[in-house]
């Protein structure tokens, strides 16, 4: 078993499998030579962004999961899993994204643990702060005092159009649920990234129309006030980017949905991921075969499976291919709890010691700041702010 011991000092040293996540040195290609190979990841295919003034790094990665409820399969799969390969390869900032949480009711208790919660699930997956930025969004205020510049910036029938509002925005109802922060999520969202002038910005692929937006405001803002920020590039895998429900093959997995057996959660218990994969949806017949269009769930399925397995699809369909779904779905709970056990271990590491975390944090929020002060200052300066003395 190939696997990195994790440093930082907490508790006993936890071995993390790591061939699904492929930690590479800076100089190691990423691709996997599986049918689903990751398709980007290679330093080589990072964006180079462009070129920065003030001795910036070319390619800056940024990406941040917001802290509502657990973290799912496709959290991890479609984004966190990803962090963990990109950080040494380029300069990373990893964000917990507390003031978006904020666009739907929580409770502050709450909020506040599931803050801390996503940011230990970020070290106990593998990121690693001496190697990447890992900060939580409302420690560094300019993320909000961009968000307000750029929204001047913004117009209305452009917020309008996003399809994540709409949905959101159908499932509050148009009475009290929605609020102006919810409409001016993807703002907050673009100053997330080009407060720190990121050129790489590893998401799903629900995320997509969000950064076409930051691509947008990025491009105006330039036009208006001079060349101010790079363009960021999405980096949304081939595999993994939609992870999709247990229950309906036709809906992402999300946090937000109802149905707990629609989602595998990174802290579920042993059986319950075996209950969940027990109970996942299959297509008619019985066979195992990747075909998205006449098997969506068994397809959906089969993905997760040679994610965090690192098995090729087609040794899969080998193995499970006429030996039916109830195999198949006791195989796939098995390499889930087994990649699951190590982040998991690790997750109750860090949970038993609070002020390592808090001390990470407060690390991190300190480094973001000192990239995001200077972009900040230039950003009053060209739209017209007078510098306080
Ligand atoms: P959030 O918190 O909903 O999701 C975190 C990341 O997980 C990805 N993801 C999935 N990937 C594959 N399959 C799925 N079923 C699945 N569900 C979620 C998301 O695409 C995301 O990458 N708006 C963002 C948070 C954010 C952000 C940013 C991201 C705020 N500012 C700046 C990047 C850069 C969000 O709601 O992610």
């Amino acid at each position: 078993m190939r696997g990195i011991v994790f440093r930082g000092g907490v508790g006993v040293p936890v071995r993390v499998r790591t061939h699904f996540l492929d930690f590479p040195r800076a100089d190691v290609t990423l691709r996997r030579h599986t049918p689903m190979d990751y398709s980007y990841g290679a330093a080589a295919a990072l964006p180079q962004g462009r070129r920065r003034t003030g001795g910036h790094a070319a390619v800056r990665v940024f990406s941040g999961v917001q802290p509502t409820g657990n973290l799912h399969i496709g959290n991890y799969l479609g984004a966190i899993a990803r962090f963990v390969r990109l950080q040494g390869q380029a300069e990373c900032l990893f964000c917990v994204v507390d003031l978006h949480a904020l666009t739907v009711p929580r409770q502050p208790a709450a909020l506040c643990a599931d803050t801390l919660g996503v940011a230990a699930l970020y070290l106990a997956c593998g990121i690693d702060p001496a190697r990447a930025i890992v900060f939580v969004q409302s420690h560094v205020a300019e993320h909000a005092e961009l968000a307000w510049l750029l929204g001047c910036v913004t117009g209305f029938g452009e917020l309008r159009r996003m399809t994540q509002f709409k949905d959101k925005s159908a499932r509050a109802g148009e009475g009290e649920g929605v609020n102006l922060g919810l409409f001016a999520y993807p703002v907050l969202m673009a100053a997330d990234i080009l407060l720190y002038r990121s050129t790489a910005v590893p998401v799903g692929d629900d995320q997509r129309q969000h950064l076409e937006l930051t691509r947008d405001l990025a491009e105006r803002f330039n036009a208006r006030f001079g060349e101010c920020f790079p363009l960021p590039e999405p980096l949304i895998g081939e595999t993994g980017a939609r992870i999709m429900s247990l229950q309906n093959p036709g809906e992402k997995m999300s946090k937000s949905t109802e149905d707990p057996m629609s989602r595998i959660d990174l802290l579920d218990t042993p059986d319950a991921v075996a209950a969940k994969c027990r109970r996942a949806v299959t297509d008619s017949g019985r066979e195992v075969r990747y075909d998205r269009e006449a098997k969506p769930a068994v397809s959906n399925l089969l993905e997760i499976f040679t994610l965090v397995s690192g098995e090729p699809v087609a040794a899969l369909e080998a193995r499970y291919g006429d030996r039916g779904y109830g195999a198949f779905k006791a195989g796939l709970a098995e390499a889930v709890n087994e990649a699951l056990a190590p982040i998991q271990a690790r997750y109750r590491d860090l949970e038993a010691a609070p002020d390592h975390l808090a001390e990470v944090l407060a690390g991190g929020a300190g480094r973001a700041r000192s990239l995001a002060c200077p972009v900040m200052a230039d950003v009053r300066r060209r739209v017209g702010l007078t510098a306080a003395r």
